[in-house]
Parts: C-alpha cells; sequence; structure tokens
C-alpha cells in the first residue's frame, strides 16, 4: 500500500491547464436558479443527523450523478472526459488529450461532510480501479529518466482511496448566495498499484519503449512521488471545476432544509 499526503504545492514550478469535458464555469452562467436535482434528498441544517444525511443523499444520488445531467452542469462519467491535462515543469512538458477517466463512476463514498460553520467541504471516496486513457505527447525528463514520445497512454490506478478537503465561499448574485469552491488544500490518496504504458515511446523504437516502462512500471511508487503536486492539481481542479458548475446552479438556501 502506497500513501501519500500533500497539503502545500507552492514549491512547485508547473503550469496545469485541464479543461474537463460537460462543465461551465460557475461565474459565466446564468440560469435560473434551481433546487437540488430529483436524486439528491436535501438535509436538514441544524438537525442532530446532518452528517448522515449528506453521506446517504450523496450514495443515494451517485448512481444518477454518473450519467450526467445537462441542466445541472454535470458531466457524464462513464467515461468523464477530460480535453486536455498539459503539464510543464522546468525540466518535463507532457501534454495529454481526449483524456477518458473510467471508473469514477464505481466509487463508493465512505465519507461525505459539510462543514457550515468552517465553510468546508470533505469527501473521501474508494473506486476498484480508475483508468486514464488518452493521447500523449511528452518530452524531457523526471530525474534523470529522459521520456519523449507521442501515442497512446494507459494509466491504471488499482484500488485508490482518494479523499479531499475544499473550502468555498459564499458568492452573491442576484438575489441568492452561491457555494463557490476554492482550491483545496489537502488531498490525500492510497493505491495498491500502478500500472503504466506509453505507446511509441521515443518514436517507436520498442526495445527502448519497453524499458521505459518496465522501468516506470517498477518505480512507480517515486514516479509518484515525483509527480505528486501534479497528480494533486489535476485532482482538484477536475473536482472544483465540476462542483462549482453545479453549486452555481443551486443557491445556497436550496441546498438545504
Ligand atoms: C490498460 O492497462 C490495464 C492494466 O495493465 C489493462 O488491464 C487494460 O486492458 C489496458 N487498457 C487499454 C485500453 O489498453
Ligand atoms: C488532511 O487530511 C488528513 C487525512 O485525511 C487529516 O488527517 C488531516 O487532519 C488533514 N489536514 C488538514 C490541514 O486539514
Amino acid at each position: 500500500m502506497f500513501s501519500l499526503t500533500v497539503t502545500c504545492n507552492k514549491m512547485w514550478t508547473t503550469l496545469i491547464v485541464i479543461f474537463v469535458f460537460g462543465t461551465t464555469s460557475g461565474l459565466v452562467s446564468a440560469s435560473e436558479p434551481k433546487n437540488l436535482p430529483p436524486y439528491l434528498t436535501p438535509c436538514k441544517k441544524d438537525a442532530p443527523n446532518f452528517d448522515a444525511c449528506c453521506l446517504s443523499s450523496a450514495r443515494a444520488g451517485l448512481p444518477s450523478i454518473v450519467n450526467g445531467d445537462k441542466e445541472y452542469g454535470i458531466p457524464n462519467f462513464k467515461p468523464l472526459k477530460v480535453e486536455k491535462v498539459e503539464i510543464n515543469t522546468a525540466t518535463l512538458k507532457v501534454l495529454i488529450e481526449d483524456m477518458d477517466l473510467w471508473g469514477l463512476d464505481e466509487a463508493d463514498i465512505k465519507d461525505f461532510k459539510m462543514d457550515l460553520t468552517n465553510n468546508e467541504v470533505r469527501i473521501d471516496f474508494h473506486c476498484p480501479q480508475i483508468k486514464i486513457l488518452g493521447k500523449y505527447k511528452m518530452d524531457g525528463k523526471i530525474n534523470l529518466l529522459t521520456l519523449n514520445g507521442n501515442g497512446d497512454v494507459n494509466i491504471t490506478l488499482e484500488q485508490p482511496d482518494i479523499s479531499f478537503s475544499i473550502n468555498y465561499k459564499l458568492i452573491k448574485k442576484g438575489d441568492f448566495d452561491y457555494v463557490q469552491m476554492q482550491d483545496s488544500k489537502n488531498i490525500s490518496y492510497n493505491i495498491q498499484k500502478l500500472y503504466i504504458n506509453f505507446e511509441n515511446l521515443f518514436n517507436g523504437n520498442e526495445q527502448l519503449g519497453k524499458t521505459t516502462n518496465d522501468f516506470l512500471n517498477k518505480e512507480w511508487k517515486s514516479l509518484i512521488e515525483d509527480l505528486n503536486p501534479t497528480i494533486k492539481t489535476t485532482i482538484n481542479t477536475i473536482a472544483v471545476s465540476i462542483i462549482n458548475g453545479v453549486t452555481a446552479k443551486i443557491p445556497y438556501q436550496n441546498l438545504f432544509l
């Protein structure tokens, strides 16, 4: 079991650009204020079972959520399509396009807490497997390993446990307050095993490509450590853009009873 917790990535000089299909930027959308979608049960804010109610509402709603809902700006999760992830560090440039994330729809939500006093949402979930398929372009180095190529990429995470907490602000639009997520401050994850395959490394040099993929798969733990700020930012950006797309449509007062 490999486990890592990050609380800060300020030291990392990296540019990451991520676009998630089917989400809308929260502030620009000017739709009618909505109630919660019918598959999410609102909970009573000051009830003693508020936490338990939020968790069971999230769990019961998930099978509907993962089908996507245009009206609420919820993307389809089978798979979740990410247009592009672009990573630029001092030594490595990676672009992954047409990314499909498979397996988030199988998430088992372990915990879901809304801390209304500290304006914080916390989510813990487990997936049997998350598979990331896409087209990559890559040039540079991780530590001393040269990486160069373009083609199909397959990154498969076995048994990931992911938890993160995100703070939110209330933003006034018209007559209502809306939740707007900030960057998450605390993401941690455990993975049992990571499989990686970059097709067509080094202009299709099969021997070098195989050696490099074998090395990455053997050294996956240190690879994750090197890429950790990037992984953290990717999870953060995807989560924030999805949640903000939804909460921009439902006034704060309509989220609860
Ligand atoms: C991706 O890699 C996983 C793990 O090696 C494998 O089971 C799966 O078949 C691969 N998928 C594709 C589309 O290559
Ligand atoms: C971050 O998350 C870990 C593990 O979930 C938790 O134990 C810790 O208290 C959190 N730290 C902060 C600053 O929220």
